[in-house]
């Protein structure tokens, strides 16, 4: 059931239009399909048949009837299976199919095609969901015309939506009423929707560089329409930002955006009829953190920038998925980089890179960006594919510069538009606009797996001589042992002794001297190479792979503490001070983790912070810097909450043998106590001057976020000290909390907590929110993720509180997953937050693969641990693999992980 990137052949047929007519009803809804084919299986030789048409489908959709060319087919004629309708002997040439099923969208609760969410109807086609509502050719590579009637009860489906224009719409008897979309581009299926149900709409005008208005409306649940604007600004500012950066203008009249609860994913960009999940369009500041706010602006952009790259030029299959994505991701990061401050967007993306990405590249489902092989599409929209591949993208950038860059997309569209087609055929627009070869970006397309950087550098004060010499190597992975050198751009500068940025001077192979000023980009795509600088008046500081410019792992032999705090006081680089920080706290964690560690037995947070003290603690150097970069007027409040944040767990445990999570979380909780005691002055000054006066209104803006980050990551700091002052005043804040920010973030500092004041906010909270579902979410993660002792019992009776449904995938993903991330409950010696987990799977299993998918999941990085963890976990994946009835979803990433 694997599917190969090495055997894509073209469609035999094609499809020029597709008229979709659904009859919705509550018992049952009848989709009659129109499809117009074309032969595309080339000359035929003489009298032989064209070949039989494998249309795609599902076995929860019921074929009512099979029509050719206006003569319905007898049952001879074609043949149905759980996954295909087989047209024997299709005529020669082109032809009309009209293909009737009947479908029970509100027993649909995959989420996959045609389903009901509260009340109302909805689709989700991408990958492959278009096949549960009819029979088709589902592939992206067949692009066709769609017309859309749909026809409901007037009173319980007042709005009717779907792609492109409304063509036409009117009342009908019985109470029901009908509409009919047109939709002028051509697209393939995995765009196609429509949704029919009971929403308020609030709309605006938007007028384009060249004067076309476009009529912009987001739907949501009546309740929710004051929770619109910030979806709303999001959309103008994604539709300015792509004219003044790419020059790049919507298309249609008409841009959509619903709200829905239940979504497996985060949101969908359908042609000009986006479906969100409700938690990426709904904000006020009384539900919705700064978090949420800035997700939002995010995904709104993502969807929206979808349009050129993903739908006006989509992929020719799917293993090509990251052509779309990479670029997308890439583009609503630069986006909210734009928006917002670029160097903090930045170390965010670089931090959910490394404990994310990086941890899948180094486990068994690691993969490239470009897959080769899948057994379910779902279970391939990963980060590897997304956020390695916003980072591949990034690689041109970095080398193009902006403006070679914006040659190569206006060039990708010029050939491309209308058309479905490859990573290669992008690289090739990259490289033709801007008369370079670029052949060798190639390999991050086809090789998984974190490559890593490995630098020494030496300094020849007789000759003025500077030089860097660097090795890399991609360690195997499963399926691919042997690993070719990549591409590695290398942003970097040069710090003289006072600081300041030296002039750079590079020699090339045949002696000459190139100027690169005071920031170069090496080039190194060999196993081996030294770059020499000359006219360097003293050894200098490097400073490397600024802004994190390719996706390494980079290791620079020799580089003092001294060196890595020099570099966080002075950088030009504002990522690479925050990068210098997290190299200084990681060397300490991975010591303390070690010291710790050694000799096993009493891992209570007791003997932990007794073995780390012993050790040695926390360095002065390092408080003193965390101190310097705390109290420097010129930083941004932003960038210092994220300064003197800790790498996560995950990040660390990817460079320990056989971790142990539990040990590895109380020694990084030790170390934030440290910290706090010994900042603490600091602390407390930053939270009075970043506090807001009384009754100030919330806004979300740069400015604002960085003094409610920094202020609560202060406090954050403050609450790991359990003094009852402090924790009183924690509490007092909770309850006085102006905006939901600043409430979550005391009452996460608040649960981690023992004692009756986290029961006590947990239950006040509960009461507040109670008729909020996306507030819900918040109170069940944060319960669930917590670390507090034994846990597990309480994220038990959470399944069966009132408040979770676990037919809905965010309740899911807040519960179990947030479960999962906790590495005290999940990973409990005892083994029973994988018991735990494994049967929650298996429940979910039977409702909605892609959920089940997900959770599986969190059982992957098993590898990563002691062997008592590693054995317990591989039982789970094996009770798993063996389980009647599992969907192919989890099977084949509990089978690859076993493997
Ligand atoms: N194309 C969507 C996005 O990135 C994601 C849809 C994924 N859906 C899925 N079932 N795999 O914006
Ligand atoms: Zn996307």
């Amino acid at each position: 059931k694997q599917k190969f990137r090495a055997d894509y052949t073209a469609p035999p047929f094609t499809v020029t239009t597709v008229h979709l007519d659904f009859i919705l009803g509550e018992e049952t809804t009848d989709v009659t399909a129109k499809i117009h084919f074309v032969p595309n299986y080339g000359q035929l030789a003489a009298g032989a048949p064209p070949p039989p048409l494998v249309l795609d489908g599902r076995k929860d959709i019921k074929l009512l009837s099979v029509a050719l060319g206006g003569r319905v087919l007898g049952e001879g004629e074609y043949e149905v299976s759980d996954k295909h309708l087989t047209i024997k002997a299709p005529p020669a040439g082109e032809f009309e199919a009209v293909i009737v099923t009947q479908l029970r969208p509100q027993d649909n609760s995959l989420l996959e095609g045609l389903y009901k969410s509260s009340g109302n109807f909805c689709t989700q086609c991408e990958a492959e969901g278009f096949r549960g509502i009819t029979y088709f050719l589902d592939r992206p590579d067949v692009m066709a015309k769609y017309t859309t009637r749909m026809e409901a009860d007037a009173s319980l489906y007042p709005v009717l939506l779907g792609n492109g224009n409304l063509a036409e719409s009117g009342q009908m008897e019985g109470g029901r009423h009908y509409a009919v979309w047109v939709d002028p581009y051509p697209k393939p299926c995995y765009l196609f929707a429509l949704v029919a149900g009971k929403l308020a709409m609030k709309e605006r005008e938007y007028t384009t560089g060249s004067g076309r208005k476009v009529a912009l409306r987001i739907f949501v649940q009546e309740g929710n329409l004051g929770r619109v604007d910030h979806a709303l600004d999001s959309l103008v500012k994604s539709m300015q930002w792509d004219e003044q950066v790419y020059g790049l203008e919507y298309d249609l009249d008409l841009f959509n955006i619903v709200a829905v609860d239940d979504f497996n994913m985060g949101a969908m960009e359908n042609k000009s009829l986006n479906i969100f999940n409700s938690r990426l369009v709904l904000a006020s500041p009384q539900t919705a953190t700064d978090l949420d706010y800035s997700r939002i602006e995010g995904v709104v952009g993502h969807e929206y920038f979808h349009n050129w790259t993903g739908n006006r030029v989509t992929c020719r299959d799917w293993f090509q998925l990251t052509l779309k994505e990479g670029l997308t991701v890439f583009r609503d990061q630069e986006f909210s980089a734009d928006m917002n401050s670029r160097p903090v967007k930045r170390i965010e993306d670089v931090m959910m890179l490394r404990s994310s990405q990086f941890t899948e590249d180094a486990g068994p489902m690691a993969h490239p960006i470009r897959p080769e092989s899948y057994i379910k599409m779902d279970n391939f929209y990963t980060v590897t594919v997304y956020e390695k591949g916003s980072e591949v993208v990034r690689l041109y950038h970095t080398l193009l510069g902006a403006e070679g860059f914006r040659k190569g997309m206006d060039l990708y569209f010029q050939r491309h538009d209308g058309h479905a087609v490859t990573c290669d055929d992008f690289r090739a627009a990259m490289a033709d606009a801007n008369g370079v070869d670029l052949e060798a970006l190639g390999r991050w397309y086809s090789q998984a797996g974190t490559p890593q950087l490995h630098v020494t550098t030496s300094y020849d004060a007789a000759s003025r001589t500077y030089r860097l010499h660097c090795k890399q190597r991609t360690p195997p992975t499963p399926g691919q042992e042997e690993k070719l050198p990549v591409l590695i751009p290398i942003k970097m500068g040069l710090l003289g002794p006072d600081g300041s940025e030296l002039p750079l001077k590079l020699q090339g192979a045949d002696g000459s001297v190139q100027d690169l000023g005071t920031e170069g980009v090496l080039r190194f795509d060999t196993p081996e190479a030294t770059f020499t600088f000359l006219e360097v008046p003293a050894e200098p500081v490097p400073s490397l792979l600024r802004g994190f410019s390719a996706p390494v792992k980079m290791e620079l032999e020799g580089q003092s503490e001294q060196h890595l705090t020099f570099l966080l006081a002075n950088d030009a680089d504002a990522f690479n001070r925050w990068e210098a920080g997290q190299r200084l706290s990681r060397k300490l964690l991975l010591q303390l983790y070690a010291a710790a560690a050694a000799g096993g037995g009493a891992h209570s947070p007791q003997a932990v912070a007794e073995r780390c003290a012993a050790a040695g603690g926390v360095p002065d150097n390092l408080v003193e810097a965390f101190r310097a970069v705390l109290t420097d007027p010129d930083l941004d409040g932003s960038f210092k909450s994220m300064a003197v944040m800790l790498p996560t767990g995950s990040e660390l445990l990817d460079a320990i043998q056989g971790g142990d999570p539990p040990l590895l979380h109380h020694v990084r909780t030790w170390v934030v106590r440290q910290l706090a005691a010994r900042l603490r002055p600091e602390l407390e000054q930053l939270i009075k001057d970043n506090d807001d006066a009384p009754g100030t209104p919330y806004v979300f803006n740069a400015a604002a976020c960085a003094r409610r980050a920094l202020k609560n990551r202060c406090l954050t700091m403050l609450s790991t000290l359990e003094e009852p002052g402090i924790t009183a005043m924690l509490l007092r804040r909770f309850n006085e909390a102006a905006n939901m920010t600043d409430e979550i973030s005391a009452l996460s500092a608040l649960v981690e907590l023992a004692g009756p004041e986290r029961d006590q906010a947990l239950q006040a909270f509960y009461d507040k929110f109670k008729g909020e579902p996306l507030v819900l979410l918040k109170w069940l993660g944060l319960q669930a993720t917590s670390n507090a002792p034994g846990n597990l019992a309480l994220v038990k009776s959470l399944v069966d509180h009132e408040a979770f449904n676990i037919t809905n995938p965010n309740n899911c993903y807040s519960l179990f997953l947030g479960f999962g991330r906790s590495p005290v409950n999940f990973h409990a010696a005892d083994g029973s937050g994988y018991q735990f987990m494994g049967d929650a799977v298996l429940r979910v299993d039977g409702i909605n693969h892609q959920v089940a998918a997900r959770m599986v999941s969190a059982f992957t990085t098993w590898r990563q641990y002691d062997t008592e963890r590693q054995a317990m976990m591989r039982a789970q994946l094996e009770r798993i693999v063996a389980h009647k009835g599992l969907s192919e979803n989890v099977f084949e990433i509990a089978s690859k992980s076993l493997k």
